[in-house]
């Protein structure tokens, strides 16, 4: 199971957007999904529309163990082969700095719980987990950092691009030193782009100047058709436009490029390559 945490230093630049898009990029290829919603907004978990849980991944942030887990994991209204760990209100409380650090790496255990644990009849294994972060460097955010084998920074277009996903990189950067050395970036992958908007171009070769092939080579576009797909809580492959057909293969483009490095990564890490880093990945 390949883990990616989706975040940005900002609010509303498109995190869910990115982990629902995803998501459904997953179901498309056949593969059995997990959305880990870490945002106390719970935007996620509602666009996915699992049935009502006993417990949430508040309960499994204090207590990783596989009977809480299952109390806090549902299937999608998406499909069967993609579940949730859901959200709530009081996550926010986990996110305040404070002198427990006890929580930081219990999401870590528990996607270790389901890792290990042997699929239900008919069940598969997990390929992917999405964690959906939520907009800020926070606890809730380093607990994904933790977590996750890659990190997806999302941006937009815009004149803060660039300095905010500099300071994401750095607090991957930091994580990968400390606690989680498997921690890739995958990149950046800009939201929101205005084909038809110099500005937007000229941000985009900004950022492309300053991290390279890290840059997602497509962006996604600013389209209607994303926030009607999630106001009718659909999977983006599943809503009929053209502008919803051109998004969906995006992000099969950047899921498809997430596991390969992934894969990449395990051979690097077999073949005991020293250089495994967390710099943009070039390759
Ligand atoms: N490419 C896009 N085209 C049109 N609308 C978009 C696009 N990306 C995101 N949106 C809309 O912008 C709003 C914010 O997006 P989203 O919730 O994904 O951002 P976020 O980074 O997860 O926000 P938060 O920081 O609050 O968690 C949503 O209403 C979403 O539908
Ligand atoms: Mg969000």
């Amino acid at each position: 199971m390949h883990t990616v945490a989706v975040l940005s230093l900002k609010g509303g630049v498109g995190k869910t957007t990115v982990a629902l898009g995803l998501a459904s990029a997953a179901l498309r290829r056949g593969s059995r999904a997990l959305v880990a919603d870490l945002d106390p907004q719970g935007n996620a978990t509602a666009t996915l529309n699992p049935p009502m849980t006993e417990s949430t991944l508040t309960a499994v942030l204090d207590t990783p163990r596989e009977a809480v887990i299952d109390r806090a994991l549902a299937p999608s209204g998406w499909s069967p082969e993609l579940d949730v760990f859901v959200s709530s209100e009081d996550l926010e409380l986990l996110n305040e700095p404070g002198p427990d650090a006890r929580r930081m790496d219990n999401l870590a255990r528990a996607l270790d719980v389901l890792r290990e644990r042997p699929p239900a009849v008919d069940d598969r294994p997990y390929e992917i987990a999405i964690l959906d972060c939520p907009p800020s460097l926070g606890r809730l955010t380093r607990s994904a950092l933790l977590a996750a084998d890659s990190a997806l920074l999302v941006t937009e277009p815009t004149m803060y691009a660039v300095s905010g996903a500099e300071r994401a990189f750095e607090a991957i950067e930091s994580v990968r030193r400390g606690p989680n050395p498997r921690l890739r970036s995958a990149g950046v992958l800009v939201n929101r782009l205005r084909p038809r908007s110099y500005e937007h171009h000229y941000r985009v070769e900004e950022l492309r100047e300053t991290f390279g092939r890290a840059v997602m080579p497509t962006a996604i576009p600013d389209q209607l058709a994303i926030q009607q797909a999630q106001g009718a809580c659909l999977p983006i492959h599943e809503w009929r436009s053209p502008g919803a057909h051109e998004i969906s293969l995006t992000f099969n483009m950047v899921l498809a490029k997430i596991l390969r490095s992934s894969r990449a990564g395990r051979h690097r890490i077999l073949g005991g390559d020293p250089e495994q880093h967390a710099q943009p990945d070039s390759a």
